[in-house]
């Protein structure tokens, strides 16, 4: 896929976001880094990267996550990109959050910005993140350290982590799911249920679902692969389908939502099994091309 060249983020927003970042202290950050050194030390030689990953370009950067740069300008940028307010926005996922989590998981962890938010607030609990780009785990790593949090990263797909079964009291994503076709979100669900213990919950933040479709143009200001699949699939049912229970749908500043449902003792999922299919929204995923849009992060290239 060619890098975008003419969307609105290239031509008027890149411009005027640049004038707030400091592009020379970023860049002797990247200067600083080893960053293949320093990826090897998460990299998992036995991960096969799926293809939607490394067959697309991210926000018009090469390789998407799998260039370091995105890594380093992923926080700056996101600062101005996650309206109104990006801790704002973070905390919703949290105040979200019913149970006191003993292990938690962050799935497609990125540089830590909400996983370090949830061992804020959960400070004794054992905190994972997991990723697929070993370059956002070093900036994620970087920051856990500055600020002295016992946050552990893993290089993983958030398809088929690992992990045992029934590991996790709360499994989290934020801001993933606009970034995945439909299919691979669906598996995450799948996966996050199996990692679950009985009664924990899942909690994800994104784009809302039902603004994106109204907003065409927004999709014109960033590239994102597959954010329209998104925009017009339905997570209440995706969860459904992966088995959660209590599904809820809040909408955060009307651009951003939060989703949780909660893995229900085995019995329960079966009694209520033919209720969920009464009641699920339908999955709009196949009316796709002409529903679009959502402003995710998008970055300047660095490498
Ligand atoms: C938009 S960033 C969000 C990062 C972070 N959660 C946040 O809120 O800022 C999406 C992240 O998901 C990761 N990702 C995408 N697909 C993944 C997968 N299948 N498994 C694990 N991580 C994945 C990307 O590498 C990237 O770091």
């Amino acid at each position: 896929m060619a890098v975008g060249k003419d969307t609105i983020w290239e031509r008027f927003l890149q411009p005027v976001v640049r004038l707030f970042i400091d592009e020379p202290a970023l860049r002797r950050f990247y200067d600083s880094v080893d960053w293949e050194k320093e990826s090897d030390r998460f990299r998992n030689p036995t991960l096969t990267i799926p293809s939607y990953y490394s067959s697309q370009n991210f926000h018009g950067i090469q390789k998407g996550y799998l260039n370091p740069g995105a890594a380093v300008s992923y926080d700056p940028i996101t600062q101005y990109v996650l309206a109104p307010n990006e801790t704002w926005v973070r905390q919703s996922l949290i105040d979200a959050i019913r149970c006191k989590p003993k292990r938690i998981l962050d799935l497609g962890c990125g540089t830590a910005t909400t996983t370090l938010m949830l061992k804020q607030a959960f400070p004794e609990a054992e905190v994972i993140g997991l990723d697929l780009s070993p370059y956002m785990l070093v900036m994620a790593e970087h920051k856990a350290e500055k600020v002295q949090r016992n946050i552990q990263f893993k290089h993983g797909n958030a398809e088929q982590t690992g992990f045992p079964d029934g590991y996790f009291d709360l499994v989290t994503a934020s801001l993933l799911f606009h970034e995945t076709p439909p299919a691979v979100s669906q598996a995450i669900l799948k996966e996050s249920f199996r990692l679950l213990k009985t009664g924990g919950e899942v909690a994800i933040l994104d784009g809302n679902q039902k603004t994106l479709r109204q907003t065409d143009w927004l999709n014109e200001i960033f590239e994102e692969p597959y954010i329209k699949a998104y925009a017009s699939g339905n997570l209440d049912a995706w969860m459904g389908s992966a088995g959660f229970e209590a599904v809820q749908t809040t909408d955060v500043w009307l651009i951003h939502q939060v989703t949780q449902g909660v893995k229900p003792i085995a019995g329960e999922a079966t009694r209520n099994s033919a209720a969920r299919s009464r009641f699920h929204a339908p999955d709009t995923t196949d009316l796709g091309e002409d529903l679009e849009g959502f402003p995710a992060p998008a970055f300047g290239t660095m490498a």
